[in-house]
Formats: structure tokens, sequence, C-alpha cells
């Protein structure tokens, strides 16, 4: 039975924030049954213009219409009233830690039931969100309260609400950021399966452009709040959306700068976690080297960086940094012996989303803007968050602006920011170039090199392989939460990492 064709039309969209002109006059088409790739960088509009259509910012100026009837969105409830859902990009925020899985995903049709004196049918519920995971071949219990859940199963249990109930429109705000290869396979089956079979109109956001390629047979690219150009992908080459997005041209290829690496500044012996997540690690890292930590999702590189940093308690082993043995309890102590960390889980660990941007570039720094230079302070604190602003390129009207207001990407940069202004020893970089766009992560790639050469050792965890091969010196590959390989960059391969990540031997 064919379903009919349905098309959402958005006509000379604006939006303005205090400050930040964040859309101005952008068209965008959505058919039924199509895949839709949108891209720009950090802050180009791409998350504000799916806000306007799910409605999310209702102060937009400009139309809307779905099959030339012309529609004002005026919440999210209207926007699922003519079948539009959206995936958000703050994971965290769209979810209620304290409930399990199942109410999660089943938390519209929860939440509408309320007050409508409906009694809740749990073993439907549950039923029912099963039927999302299976759908997705995704093994959560749904039970599981989802406080307890990683990222990419927080990424799941999103995915999983939005097609538990048929919409014609969904719209996927950089989905497989925290996604393995295995999962995003999954995820797009499911797309492929949504618009082909059941005539969904689907907005793909991300950063990876090969996925665009992959899956999207449209593609609207944004810069500065405008429309660039929309048509179909064929005929594209990933060059030139990178031109279009950048608006110049750009060269992918990040080229290894070759740095002098000293002598052993850092050394990990046979740690091990308390609750056995990471098992007998044993590294090393000279100064100014790059070592990577590759493995795929879940191999245990965040917990291994977790626990070098104290947020998680070691059962064994020691770590010293040059001759000095580290005491490191939590993470405050880390910090105080010269270790820092971006952490995975940005919005969560690694930013005050509350606080303004230059205290937030500052908050590992306090001790440095507070002892000697106390009379200085906001102006000195201000100042050199400036100076990073214009280095990673973050998207802000002013220093002052509170982060929850920035782009994901740009709350990215702030998480790295804020610590490449601390003095540390050693650098931990856990997942640094999610979410950013192609640009920033040549920025970001730069920032590392030079800490590099002033003599820090730097530990980049990733699962992006190409990232791994085109940065660093040397390699850990780790599987299960074990390192069970060491390999020399300039000597090995995708194909031999990947061997490794998935428990060659
Ligand atoms: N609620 C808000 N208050 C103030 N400014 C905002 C708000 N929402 C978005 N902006 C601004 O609008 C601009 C566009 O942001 P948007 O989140 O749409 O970018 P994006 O293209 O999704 O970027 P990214 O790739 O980093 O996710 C940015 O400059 C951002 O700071
Ligand atoms: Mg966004």
């Amino acid at each position: 039975m064919e379903k009919q064709k349905s098309v959402i039309t958005m006509k000379n969209i604006s939006i303005e924030f205090p400050g930040v002109k964040a859309l101005s006059g952008v068209d965008f088409e959505l058919q039924s049954g199509s895949i839709h790739a949108l891209i720009g960088a950090n802050g180009a509009g791409k998350s504000t213009l799916m806000k306007v259509l799910s409605g999310a910012y209702t102060h937009y100026t400009g139309d809307i219409s779905l099959d030339g009837n012309h529609v004002v969105i005026d919440s999210p409830k209207t926007a699922k009233g003519i079948g539009v859902d959206i995936v958000y990009q703050e994971v965290d925020t769209a979810l209620i830690p304290y409930l399990d899985v199942g109410e999660n995903i089943m938390l519209d049709i929860l939440v509408n039931k309320m007050g409508k004196k409906h009694f809740v049918n749990w073993n439907h519920v549950y039923k029912k969100a099963q039927e999302a995971l299976n759908r997705l071949n995704i093994n959560i219990d749904v039970k599981k309260k989802v406080e307890d859940l990683d990222l990419a199963e927080k990424q799941m249990v999103l995915i999983a609400r939005a097609i538990v109930e048929e919409r014609r429109f969904l719209i996927l705000d950089e989905p497989t950021a925290p996604l393995s290869n295995r999962e995003t396979e999954e995820l797009f089956r499911i797309v492929r399966d949504l618009a082909k079979n059941h005539d969904v109109g689907i907005v793909f956001i991300s950063h990876r452009l090969p996925e665009l390629f992959e899956i999207c047979e449209d593609i609207t690219i944004m810069k500065d709040g405008k429309l660039v150009i929309t048509r179909e992908m064929e005929g594209l080459t990933s060059k030139e959306v990178v031109e279009y997005m950048l608006g110049r041209t750009f060269d992918e290829e990040h080229k290894k700068e070759s740095v002098e690496i000293g002598n052993t500044l850092f050394r990990v012996q046979n740690i091990t976690e308390k609750k056995g997540r990471i098992k007998d690690i044993n590294l090393q890292v000279r100064e100014g080297e790059i070592v990577g930590v590759a493995g795929l999702v879940g191999a245990g590189k965040t917990e291994l960086c977790k626990t070098i940093f104290g947020s998680y308690q070691t059962a064994s082993g020691s770590m010293n940094l040059r001759d000095k043995k580290l005491a490191i309890k939590n993470s405050y102590a880390a910090v105080k012996q010269g270790i820092a960390l971006v952490p995975e889980e940005r919005r969560k660990e690694g930013v005050l989303v509350e606080e303004p941007v230059y205290s937030n570039l500052s908050a590992a720094n306090l001790a440095r803007f507070s002892t000697k230079l106390s009379f200085l302070k906001p102006s000195k604190e201000k100042e050199s968050a400036r100076e990073m602003i214009k280095r990673l390129g973050i998207k802000t009207p002013s220093e002052n602006q509170k982060v929850a207001f920035l782009s994901g990407g740009n709350q990215q940069k702030v998480a790295v920011g804020k610590w490449l202004m601390t003095d540390a020893s050693v650098y931990l970089f856990d997942e640094p170039t999610k979410g950013v766009d192609v640009g920033a992560k040549g920025d970001i790639f730069d920032l590392i090199t030079n800490l590099a050469k002033s003599k820090k050792g730097v530990l980049y965890a990733s699962s992006e392989i190409s990232e791994i091969l085109s940065i660093t010196d040397r390699i850990y590959v780790m599987y299960d939460g074990e390192i069970v390989k060491e390999l020399e960059t300039s000597s090995t391969s995708e194909e031999e990492i990947l061997y490794y990540s998935t428990g060659g031997k």
C-alpha cells in the first residue's frame, strides 16, 4: 500500500537571540521518503533550524507549510501533531536519568496519558519499548536506569523513542557521534527502512562526511545562519561540501609535524581499576609525544582516561610523573599533580553550561588566576578567554555568553580550550573532535601539536582510526579493558589497528 507523499516547506526562516542572528532567511524543504543531509560548520544554524521545525524555538519569522498548507509550529506538541519528531544533539537534556530505559523510550506516550484518567499498562509499555530496541537490534535491559547507561546507549534510547511512534518526519541531530561502527550500521539500516518502506522524511545532521555520502540523497549546506546550497547529493564531492560550508578551500588531510621526542615523562604500571573496568594497564608517554589509545566504543578508553585522572579508583598499580610517584585519589589531586583530562561527555563533565564562556575557560585554572594575580583577576581571565576564543574559533557573541547558548560543537571547543589553558604536564583527550566541524578539527590538532612542541605528553583516545593515524607517534590498542597491542604509527595501518581492536591476536 502506497502511503501518501508529503512535504514540509520552510520559507525565509529567520530567528534571533540576544546578540546573535542565528538564522537569516533560510529556505528548507523535506520530502517524505527521503534522507536529507544538513551540514555546516559549528554554529552555522543547523540545530536552530531544526529546533524551529520541531517546535522548540517558536519566535521565528517566515513561513512553514505542510503539503502547501500554512502551519504555525508553536510547541513540540504541535510539531508532533503534524508528524515531526527530533532526536536532540544534547542527549542528556532529553532523558530523565532516574527513570528506566522503558519509561524513557515511552516518555511521550506516558506524558500524554498523564492526568487523563488513563491507567498505564506497564506490561504494554515495556513490551513496546522492547520492540523498538529489537528493531534497532540493540541489547539494553528495559528496566535499567538511564543514569547507568553510557553515552552510546543513551543515544540509542533516544532513537528508540523517536521510532516507537511512527512519524512522518524525523530529525536526527548528530545521532552517530557517540556510536560505534556497528551501531552506526544498525542505525543506517533503520533509517533506510524508515525512508524506503515507511515513507518517513529524515533530516540527518553529522560532521562525518562519509556517512552523509553513504545514506543521504539530498543535501543542504549552511554557513553563518544562511543557506549556501541545497541539491541532490549525487555528483558532489566531499571537497566541494567542505568548501561550501567553510567558504574557503580546505585540505582535510592533517599533515603530522615532526616534534622532537624526549625522555619518559609519564608512566602507568599495572593499573587495575577497582571494578575491573580496566585491567593491568602498562603504558608510557614521553616528552613531546602524542600517544594514541585506539579501540572500539566500549573497549575501555574512557575508563582508562578516568582512572588515570582519578575519577575511578584503582585497585592496584602505580603512576609516575618523571621520577615522582603520583598519588591520585580524585580528579582534584590529578589536576594538582599535572594531569589534565578533556572528557568525552563534555556537556555533563567538561563544562558548566550555566556559566559564561570566560569562567569556563578558566575553571580548571582558578588557582592561577586567583592567587598572585588576584587583583587582576576578572580582566586577566577575560583577556585569556578572548585569546582562546580566537585560537579555537569559538563562535560566541562575547566571552560573557552562557555556555548553554553556544552550539554543540562550540561547547566542545570550550571544554577543550579550558584544559589547554591549564599548565599540566600530561594531557588526556577522550574523543576530542566529536561533534566539531572539519575546520575546527584542524585547529584542535594544531593546538595538540603545540602542546607536544612545548614538551608536554599527550594521550589521545579515539575510536576514529584515521585521526589516530594522522596525529599520533605511537599507539596502544585496547580491547575489553586491556591494552592488547602497541604499534608505531609510522609503520601501522588502519587494517592492523582494526584487527587488534576487534580482538585479533
Ligand atoms: N538559545 C540560544 N540562545 C542564544 N544563542 C543561541 C541559542 N541557540 C542557538 N544560538 C546561537 O545560534 C547559532 C547557531 O547555533 P546552532 O546550535 O544552530 O549551530 P549548529 O549548526 O547546530 O552547530 P554545531 O555543529 O556546533 O552543533 C550559534 O551562534 C549559537 O550560539
Ligand atoms: Mg548543532
